[in-house]
């Protein structure tokens, strides 16, 4: 069984009146442990398809289901739990708390956990562990994308997304951050949308999607 699975799913905007399906009918799925990529030019519906697959965003019709389940069978609050505990996260730019260290910024993905070891653990494979207490302000744009990666690695998530994670990055460093997600990721499944091919060298499989809909 697949981990993860969207069955005929749709999103739909409407913007000044006119009606629009960024997500178009999509059905995949994501298996235990594997890297998929999803390719598409700028406004082909990636980040609305990664906001449908994680649960942000609720399908206009359709299904995502996880281990099974559709998630439109879960409250607020479970898919809360499931976004917190079981998906861990990375977008474009690396948002990070201005007042908050390296190591702390790690440490708050999970917040009821004695987890400071684990968050050394993981910066240290980063290449980070000179600057755990660096304020994000003293970091490089590659090195706050690494802490970024490092809290959504934090707890070992089942399924991490990425959503152009390398778009503020040159190209060298942005080989780089998917490489160690690729490497750092254990058992968990990488589900990484890119408008750039290279950026998917190490995927298992890749996805295309053309205006809202995967393409053969
Ligand atoms: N909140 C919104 N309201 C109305 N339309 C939206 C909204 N968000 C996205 N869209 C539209 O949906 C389509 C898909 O947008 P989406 O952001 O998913 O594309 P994308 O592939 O991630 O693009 P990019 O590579 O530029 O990030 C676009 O036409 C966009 O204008
Ligand atoms: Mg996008």
């Amino acid at each position: 069984m697949s981990l993860l699975a969207a069955r005929g799913a749709r999103l739909r905007y409407v913007d000044h009146g006119k009606e629009h399906f960024a997500v178009d009918g999509v059905s995949l799925e994501v298996q235990p442990n594997e890297f998929l990529g999803i390719l598409g030019p700028s406004g082909s519906g990636k980040s609305s398809l990664l906001y449908l697959l994680s649960g942000l965003k609720v399908p206009s019709s359709g299904q995502i289901e996880f281990d099974g389940r559709p998630l439109s069978q879960m409250d607020d609050t479970e898919r809360s739990r499931l976004r917190l505990k079981e998906f861990g996260f990375v977008f474009q730019q690396p948002y990070l708390l201005g007042y908050l260290s390296a190591l702390e910024n790690v440490r708050i993905a999970e917040m009821d956990a004695d987890n400071s070891a684990a968050a050394v653990a993981l910066l240290n494979q980063l290449g980070l562990g000179e600057k755990l207490h660096r304020l994000p302000h003293e970091l490089s744009g590659g090195e706050r994308q690494r802490v970024c990666v490092a809290r959504a690695l934090m707890g070992n998530p089942k399924v991490i997304f990425a959503d152009e994670p390398t778009a503020s990055l040159d190209h060298r460093n942005g080989v780089a951050v998917v490489s160690l997600l690729n490497q750092l990721r254990g058992e968990g499944s990488l589900v990484m949308v890119t408008h750039d091919e290279t950026m998917l060298a190490e995927a298992d499989r890749v996805v295309r999607l053309v205006d809202g809909k995967v393409s053969d």
